[in-house]
């Protein structure tokens, strides 16, 4: 899979334009995984979060991983992320995103990782996608449930800005036999 990373076109769906995440960003980055309410329910961000995490997110995880930068068409602002994390000993990525507080409740982290799984079926051949979320976190389980996925178990997972192990719920989505890609 990782020979694959660098073919990561830029993702249009109805409201948004997802493209590959840049300097440009890092403020943009900084306000919305700097506020608790985002960073705790994220596995691998530290609290607080400073520009030069965002700065190790852009040279480190962009370049090794399919991350996306989501934008609502006609504006080049970072609202979001989302991406797939290659998995290393099995053919599958997990599906991961975070949105600013501003845009929350719209619908558009589903219609976002809607074009991200499509393009890992279409284009990466995935027979399967994964995701994890916090159990507290209803929201995240409600854009999987939307989505597809399905639930695998319950683990316990650490948390880097909570400082701890927080229980999680593992989440799996199936490439249909009959896959179509959405529009
Ligand atoms: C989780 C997150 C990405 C959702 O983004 P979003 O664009 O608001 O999601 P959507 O609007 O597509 O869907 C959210 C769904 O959750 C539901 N929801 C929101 N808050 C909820 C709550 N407290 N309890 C139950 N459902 C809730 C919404 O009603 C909606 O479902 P519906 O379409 O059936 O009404 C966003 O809240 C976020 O970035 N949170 C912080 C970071 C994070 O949690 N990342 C995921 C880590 S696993």
């Amino acid at each position: 899979m990782p020979r694959l990373l660098d073919h990561r076109p830029d993702l249009q769906t109805e409201r948004l334009s997802l493209r590959r995440p840049a300097d440009r960003d890092v403020d943009a980055i900084v306000n919305a995984v700097g506020v608790w309410d985002v960073a705790r329910r994220l596995a691998r961000v530290p609290y607080p979060y400073t520009p030069d995490d965002a700065r190790f997110f852009l040279e480190r995880i962009v370049p090794a991983e399919w991350v996306w930068a989501i934008t609502l068409r006609g504006s080049d602002h970072l609202a979001g992320v989302v991406g797939l994390t290659p998995q290393e000993h099995a053919d599958t990525a997990e599906l991961g995103y975070w949105l600013a507080p501003a845009h929350w409740g719209h619908g558009l982290m589903t219609e976002a990782a809607r074009a991200v799984i499509a393009f890992g079926f279409d284009h990466l051949g995935l027979p399967a996608l994964t995701s994890e979320y916090f159990d507290d976190n209803p929201a995240s389980g409600r854009v999987l449930a939307k989505l597809g996925f399905v639930e695998t178990g319950r683990i316990l997972r650490p948390c880097v800005a909570i400082g701890g192990d927080v229980r999680a719920v593992r989440m799996i989505l199936e490439r249909p036999t009959a896959w179509t890609a959405p529009d």
